[in-house]
């Protein structure tokens, strides 16, 4: 493989606010290829939105890590997008996050955030709405903070009617200037093909790296309990009054509430702030109405996310408010909840090893 330079890549954790992402110092060695430098200057010609397309395991992250670091060091403000709420860098799973970093991530593994936005899964393809909300919200606040830059990682959702209906849509609303693809034998072609149909967007293709390894389902699920076990690290339990936040729930788990919320122990919680930007995550740890034990009258009418659940399950459903007084225990590193607004409810679920 031709190359321009062996660099030492080390871990480190820019950005963050919050204390339970930590350093990791680990130094990786990885050749960069000649191909990556040109696409990296072709880039360049043109700054804007960079949109990373392939299927699992091709090297968009990586790839995406390296165009991020390039492009802080050519001096552009620069942001980096992460929308794969499963295999993520930035941020916990479940969600998508951002981050300016302010000095090139030349890392493999640990980034801190600027912004975080909660999807409730480790995969968007039941939550196309919250994927696609929170992508334009943390782009948006990606050039609000001056980013010329943003380089937007994706999942590798990218075969059937949902991959193809995910990035499309994503593309729509993200215009990137440029496309990078990564594909073995043409897997991205449809999407090409739909995209580059409108103006503006320079397509470059390119093959997988012979280094990139694939990952089986077991070692991305470890990835994602490691993430969780390093993000909850520390966290103690605290109480939210549900008469302070909009608590806002799926379908699914109304029968768990109206069964006094006992189905819902070990869901993960998106502990959003009043511009509906997720500050932490928490665990659902209990429920407790002691303050309050009459129920207010039924039927009332779900809170229902329109940003955040697929449109197929939208029924306004029935069900009884919680008591006024109720309070959920929540374990979570967060130490200051009282900005948060919204507690939405993730279908994941996580226990915490003490
Ligand atoms: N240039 C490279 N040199 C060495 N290892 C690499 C290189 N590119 C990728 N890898 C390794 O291959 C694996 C997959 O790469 P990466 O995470 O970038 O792929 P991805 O397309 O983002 O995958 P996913 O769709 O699951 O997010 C990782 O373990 C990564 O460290
Ligand atoms: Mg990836």
């Amino acid at each position: 493989m031709l190359r321009d330079a062996d660099i030492s890549l080390f871990n480190t954790v820019t950005g963050s606010k919050d204390p339970g992402a930590e350093a990791l110092m680990q130094k990786v060695d990885l050749p960069i290829p000649e191909a990556w430098s040109l696409l990296f200057r072709e880039i360049a010609a043109c700054p804007g939105c960079v949109f990373m397309l392939g299927a699992s395991d091709t090297g968009k992250s990586t790839l995406a890590r390296f165009l991020c670091s390039q492009s802080i060091e050519a001096g552009f403000r620069t942001a980096f997008l992460d929308a794969d709420p499963g295999q993520s860098i930035i941020g916990p799973p479940t969600t998508l996050g951002m981050l300016l970093p302010s000095a090139p991530p030349q890392t493999t593994e640990r980034l801190g955030w600027d912004y975080l936005y909660f999807i409730g899964a480790t995969s968007p393809a039941n939550h196309l709405p919250a994927t696609a909300a929170g992508v334009v919200k943390l782009m948006r606040k990606a050039e609000e903070q001056g980013a010329r830059m943003v380089v937007v990682d994706t999942t590798g959702l990218v075969t059937g009617a949902t991959g193809f209906e995910l990035k499309f849509h994503k593309i729509e609303l993200l215009h990137p200037q440029h496309i990078v693809a990564i594909q073995r034998a043409g897997e991205v072609e449809h999407i090409l093909t739909a995209v580059q149909a409108g103006k503006g967007i320079k397509i470059h293709r390119l093959s997988p790296l012979r280094e990139v390894n694939i990952r089986s389902p077991e070692t991305r699920q470890a990835y994602r309990q490691q993430r969780f076990q390093e993000y909850f690290q520390g966290c103690a339990c605290r109480r939210i009054s549900l008469d302070a936040v909009a608590f806002i729930l799926p379908e699914p788990f109304l029968a768990a509430v109206e069964g006094q919320y006992e189905g819902l122990q070990g869901h993960v919680l998106g502990l959003n702030d009043a511009d509906c930007f997720t500050r932490g995550l928490g665990i659902w740890a209990g429920f407790d109405q002691q303050r309050n034990p009459e129920p207010k009258p039924k039927p009332k009418v779900a809170l229902w996310p329109v940003a955040l659940w697929p449109v197929a399950l939208w029924p306004v459903t029935p069900w009884s408010e919680p008591p006024s007084g109720s309070e959920v225990m929540v374990r979570t590193p967060l130490k200051d909840l009282s900005d948060i607004r919204y507690l939405l409810l993730g279908e994941t679920t996580f226990t915490v090893i003490e």
